[in-house]
This record gives structure tokens, C-alpha cells and sequence, in this order.
């Protein structure tokens, strides 16, 4: 008697097959929404190991909501301001949406709300953010003047792990960019969000390929490359 060697696995299209190993993926916004746009780029790919199941904003006229809303991605808004100076209240609503789209992993991405530990524990080692400078240098907010300010030649962007402290945890990628003597904040933040768009689409990947581990704190990304562009830096010379 012969037996069939067919297995379920087999059974089923490439398709099914990419998207049951696809991770769901929320982005969380509340404005632009230029980065979620260059996740959701990196996500039509085939092979890209994850989905953009969800977008969130917490501002109904975020113009991010309407660019994934003409891709097709279906979008939701928790408005803070209903709940106030309750932030777990608002974070809970938030939980509520993630759970009911089954999400894996989420993607901060101008997202212009700070997280409580409640949040932040609930999703440690799989929530991520991009912070426009090289961390741990000039976390908070106007990161592009401030860096003119100083006078330094080099600034970028990270993509790190979210961490309870604000702009802390572990560093995933990072984007160099040079400083120029002509740079106002604006040009500088133009060339910057350039870079981010590069570094935080291979972030996600990395992370939904599941080779992203933190060990004392730090990053270790399985068989990196150096060609994979963890690091993106500026030609010198
Ligand atoms: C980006 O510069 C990001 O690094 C920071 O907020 C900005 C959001 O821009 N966290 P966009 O909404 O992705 O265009």
C-alpha cells in the first residue's frame, strides 16, 4: 500500500504559507505618517516577514490615517483626550484594538503620546520606536536644532526597543547623516527622516524574523551582515 506524502503544509499556497508566518504588525501615529508609509511600502514585498494589519492614531486629523487608508489598511483612532490625565485608561482602549486584530508587533512612528510602564511591560521585545537622532544623544523633542546647537558634524535617527524610560531601551539600527554649515533644522530633519525611512523598514524585519535579542541591555541581531545596513553611515572622504 502506498501512502500519499502529501502533507497538510504542502496543501496549502505559497501565499497562505508567507502570511501565516507574517507577523501582524500595528503602527501607532499621530500625524504625517511618513515612516508608517515606508513600513507599508517594505510590507508589499512578497518575502517581507511581517504585515501592517493596523494602523492607530490618537488624532482623528492625522493625514497618516488617510495614506493608509488609500493603501487599504484598515485604520482605527483611540483619541486621548476624552480620557484625560487617565492614562491607563486610554492605554487599556488602545490594548483593546491591538488584541482584537491578534497583533504581534507594534511600530511607534511619531506616535506623539508617552506610555506608561503598564504599556510599555505588556509589549517589551515587541514594540519598537524611531526617534529622530543617534540615541542616546538628544532624546526628547526638537532633536534637529538642538544638534545644530551643538555643533556637531554627525546626526541620525535610531530605532530601538521602547523601554519605560523615555527614548531608552536597546538600540536596533541606526542612520548617520552628515551635518551641514548651511543646515537649518529643517533641512537637517528633511535628510534625517530620508534615513529613517531606510533603517526602520530593516528594523521591522529584522524583529519579525525573530533575530533581534537583547542581551545586558544591548542588541544582538543573528548572522548580521554588515552589508544589511544595521548601521548606515555617511561616506567620509
Ligand atoms: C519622525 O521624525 C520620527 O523619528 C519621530 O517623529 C517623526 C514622525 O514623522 N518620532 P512621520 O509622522 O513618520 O512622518
Amino acid at each position: 500500500m502506498r501512502f500519499r506524502r502529501t502533507t497538510p503544509e504542502r496543501c496549502r499556497t505559497f501565499d497562505e504559507r508567507v502570511n501565516m508566518a507574517r507577523k501582524r504588525v500595528a503602527v501607532l501615529i499621530s500625524g504625517r505618517g511618513s515612516n508608517m508609509a515606508a513600513l507599508l511600502e517594505a510590507a508589499r514585498a512578497p518575502d517581507y516577514p511581517a504585515e501592517i494589519a493596523l494602523v492607530v492614531s490618537n488624532r482623528a486629523d492625522a493625514a497618516g490615517l488617510r495614506g493608509a487608508e488609500a493603501a487599504g489598511i484598515v485604520t482605527t483612532v483611540v483619541d486621548h483626550a476624552p480620557f484625560g490625565t487617565d492614562h491607563r485608561a486610554f492605554e487599556q482602549a488602545l490594548q483593546t484594538k491591538l488584541d482584537a486584530h491578534r497583533i504581534d508587533l507594534v511600530c511607534l512612528a511619531g506616535f506623539m503620546r508617552r506610555l506608561t510602564p503598564w504599556l510599555v511591560q505588556r509589549w517589551e521585545g515587541r514594540m519598537i520606536n524611531i526617534h529622530p537622532s543617534l540615541l542616546p544623544a538628544f532624546k526628547g523633542l526638537d532633536t534637529h536644532a538642538r544638534a545644530l546647537q551643538a555643533g556637531i558634524r554627525i546626526h541620525g535617527a535610531s530605532v530601538h526597543f521602547v523601554a519605560p524610560e523615555l527614548d531608552s531601551g536597546a538600540i536596533i539600527a541606526q542612520a548617520a547623516v552628515p551635518v551641514l554649515d548651511s543646515d537649518t533644522p529643517e533641512t537637517l530633519a528633511a535628510r534625517v527622516l530620508a534615513a529613517e525611512h531606510r533603517i526602520y523598514p530593516l528594523a521591522l524585519k529584522l524583529l519579525a524574523q525573530e533575530r533581534v535579542r537583547v542581551v545586558d541591555g544591548r542588541c544582538v541581531i543573528d548572522d548580521a551582515v554588515f552589508a544589511e545596513g544595521v548601521l548606515i553611515a555617511p561616506q567620509i572622504g
